[in-house]
Formats: C-alpha cells, sequence, structure tokens
C-alpha cells in the first residue's frame, strides 16, 4: 500500500531531534524555526518529558472515559493555574480541530442557536464545522457546505458589529484565532477584541478563543489573547499542549454548565497524553518559558527589524510572520538546503513564519538571522 498523497513533502527525512535541533537519515543537522508547526514547545525529547511518557507507558496508556482518571484532573488543575483560567473547566480531545468541534457543539447546545460569526483570513481545522469556518473554500468539500459560518473581514470592527446585530436572532458564538497563524500571522486590533467581548457579554452570544497555534506560551502571555484584557467563554487548545503528543482542549467557562452525554470521545484525555501534557506544562513553569518566549520574541523581531529587505514583520513571543518582496518559498528552500534551517510558510506566498521551539537559544537566533540576511543577499 502507498500513502494517500495530501501533503506537499520537502525531501527530507528526519529521524533525530534534541531540544531545536534535527537529524536526517544521512545524519545532517538542522535548525528547527518551524517547531513542526507551532507543536514544539518545551524542545524535542526534553528530558524530562521522555521520562513522564516512558514511566506512564509502564504503568497504564489508555483506558477508557468511562473510568476515573486522576491525570485528568492534574493536567486541568495545571493548566487552570497557569493559564489564570483556575474556575474554567477542561475537556479533553485529541486535536485541534476536534477541540473547534466541541467549542462550536458546546456555543450550540447551550444557545440553541446555530449561526456563528468567523473571520477572513482565519484556520480553524479540516473537519466538518470548524473547515466550514476556516476561510479556504479549496478545503471545504460539499459535505462541509453551510450558512451556519458569517464571515467578517479582518479587524473590521464596524463590519462585525453589523454582522452580529443582523445575525443575532441566531447566533450561538463568535469564533477568533488569538493570533491568526497560518493566515500569516496577523494580530487582531484591540478595538476589535474589546468589541467582539463587549458584544458577546451583553447579548449572550459565545466568545471562542481559538488558542490552538497560538496558544501554551508562543506568543509570550498563555493566551494570545490576554495581551488584549479580554477573557472568552471558550478556549480551545492544541498543538503546543503535548509537545507532538496528539491532545487537544477546551477551556469551558464556569457559566456553562455540563450535561453528562454532550460530549465525547474515546481517546481524548488518555493516560499517556495527560502524562505528556502534564510533563509540558511542568517545564514551561520550571523553565520559564512564557517569559522566555517574549523576551526571545522581541530579540529576534529586533534583529529582523535590521533587514532592509524584509517589507514587514508582524509578531508577538515566538509567532512571528516575515513578509518579503519576493515568494518565501525561495528564501525558506535556500535556508533549508544552504544553512540547514526550517522555517514555515503562510497562506500568503510572500510570508514566511517563524515558530521555533520555545527553548530556541540566542546564539540559535542569531545563527538564524545570519543565515537570512546571506539568503536574502543571495537573490
Ligand atoms: C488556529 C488553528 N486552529 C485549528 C487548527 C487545527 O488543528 P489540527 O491540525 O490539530 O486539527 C490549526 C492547525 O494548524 C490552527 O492553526
Amino acid at each position: 500500500m502507498k500513502l494517500f498523497d495530501v501533503y506537499p513533502l520537502m525531501p527530507v527525512n528526519i529521524v533525530k531531534a534534541e531540544n531545536c535541533k534535527l537529524w536526517d537519515e544521512n545524519g545532517t543537522e538542522y535548525l528547527d524555526f518551524y517547531g513542526g508547526h507551532a507543536v514544539i514547545s518545551v524542545g524535542h525529547t526534553h528530558p524530562y518529558y521522555v521520562e513522564k511518557i516512558q514511566n506512564q507507558l509502564g504503568q497504564i496508556g489508555f483506558y477508557s472515559n468511562s473510568v476515573i482518571n486522576k491525570l485528568q484532573e492534574e493536567l486541568a488543575e495545571k493548566l487552570g493555574k497557569i493559564s489564570g483560567y483556575e474556575d474554567y473547566s477542561l475537556f479533553l480531545c485529541n486535536s485541534g480541530a476536534e477541540a473547534n468541534e466541541n467549542a462550536l457543539k458546546i456555543a450550540s447546545f447551550k444557545s440553541g442557536k446555530k449561526k456563528f460569526i468567523t473571520f477572513r483570513n482565519s484556520f480553524h481545522g479540516r473537519t466538518s464545522a470548524v473547515v466550514a469556518a476556516t476561510d479556504d473554500p479549496s478545503i471545504v468539500a460539499p459535505i462541509n457546505e453551510t450558512d451556519n459560518f458569517i464571515f467578517c473581514d479582518w479587524n473590521n470592527v464596524d463590519q462585525c458589529e453589523k454582522l452580529f446585530f443582523e445575525n443575532l436572532h441566531d447566533l450561538a458564538g463568535v469564533i477568533i484565532e488569538g493570533i491568526q497563524g497560518i493566515g500569516g500571522i496577523q494580530i487582531p486590533t484591540q478595538e476589535l477584541m474589546d468589541k467582539i467581548s463587549q458584544l458577546c457579554k451583553e447579548n449572550n452570544v459565545f466568545f471562542i478563543s481559538d488558542e490552538i497555534q497560538s496558544g501554551y506560551a508562543r506568543s509570550g502571555k498563555f493566551f494570545a489573547h490576554q495581551h488584549f484584557g479580554v477573557k472568552p467563554d471558550i478556549i480551545t487548545t492544541a498543538k503546543g499542549m503535548a509537545n507532538g503528543f496528539p491532545i487537544g482542549g477546551v477551556l469551558v467557562s464556569p457559566k456553562i454548565r455540563a450535561k453528562h452525554k454532550m460530549l465525547g470521545t474515546t481517546f481524548g484525555g488518555n493516560h499517556l497524553a495527560c502524562a505528556a501534557a502534564i510533563a509540558v506544562l511542568e517545564i514551561i513553569e520550571k523553565e520559564n518559558l512564557i517569559k522566555e518566549s517574549f523576551e526571545k520574541g522581541e530579540y529576534l523581531i529586533q534583529k529582523l527589524k535590521g533587514i532592509s529587505q524584509i517589507k514587514e514583520i508582524r509578531g508577538k513571543g515566538l509567532l512571528i510572520g516575515v513578509d518579503f518582496e519576493i515568494p518565501a518559498s525561495q528564501v525558506s528552500k535556500k535556508l533549508r538546503e544552504e544553512f540547514k534551517i526550517f522555517v514555515g510558510s503562510a497562506t500568503n506566498p510572500l510570508t514566511m513564519r517563524l515558530l521555533p521551539p520555545l527553548t530556541i537559544s540566542y546564539p540559535e537566533i542569531d545563527y538564524f538571522i545570519s543565515s537570512l540576511k546571506s539568503v536574502i543577499n543571495s537573490i
């Protein structure tokens, strides 16, 4: 059997990793400024993370959600503390798309309504409802087509308010990324976040923050929406949550009461996934990775500002978008082939995304910057 060919692949077979370094099958070393798509938060194969998973595997890897799992409770308690959402409750699942599907379901169940405002340039996943909430018709199959999602132009506060009231009779929620990721690291304005927060609060509509890419310390706060001082009713998380072990989570406001059978999953929150996710939170705390992400992001952005050929830089913490005058793929290819550095792409072909592990070092940032300068000067 061959693989179902859905991914345009880089011709590299990665077989080993340590912190921010990767090695291919020939032993060639690479620097990871991509984090496997913003997934690697605490660095590859962190010894504490590996030990926690190994120990858990020797105890029990999985059992059904029909019995008590104390690891889920420990994870919820730790996540509540570090994120500042101690009074919220946690539903665990397996991926980002699944977290968003469940967030939409909660809002729809609780409001009895079915429409959501979403934003242009957004990405919320590839499954049933969330792919329809994503602004990319090329990945929406006929079965996913629905008029339940109303698209608002990015950062257009007046349009957001207009669409909100036009659809209020049937509006369950507003879903927005803390910072748009695949869309090229687009930062919402304070005005937009304040308006969504106010409209939702005053009209009993659920405010959903998709923190799947922007959460877990990546932006220099635990969640990106915390840069704006707003408090969503539902927050979704995945990617950095277990450093590559599949897991997703939905943080739910205390004003939303759970009901048995409202949501459910076979694998979500299994023992092994919880052990990995607990290890990640402990490492984030012990190694001060929220602060580190903020400070290293500032440093990296300052260095990028010194490169005159860059058209625009957007970002917070280690979630950074860089626009060039030329296709970013030309720069990325040369970085990978000549300087052995992985970076990310974005919907806009002129944009490069930088998403290194939060443990990236200053010398590694300097190496990236000098390599980027050489590449740009050679094109
Ligand atoms: C903001 C955002 N939401 C949702 C998803 C979907 O997550 P997953 O690929 O784990 O389903 C992604 C993935 O890139 C994302 O960036």
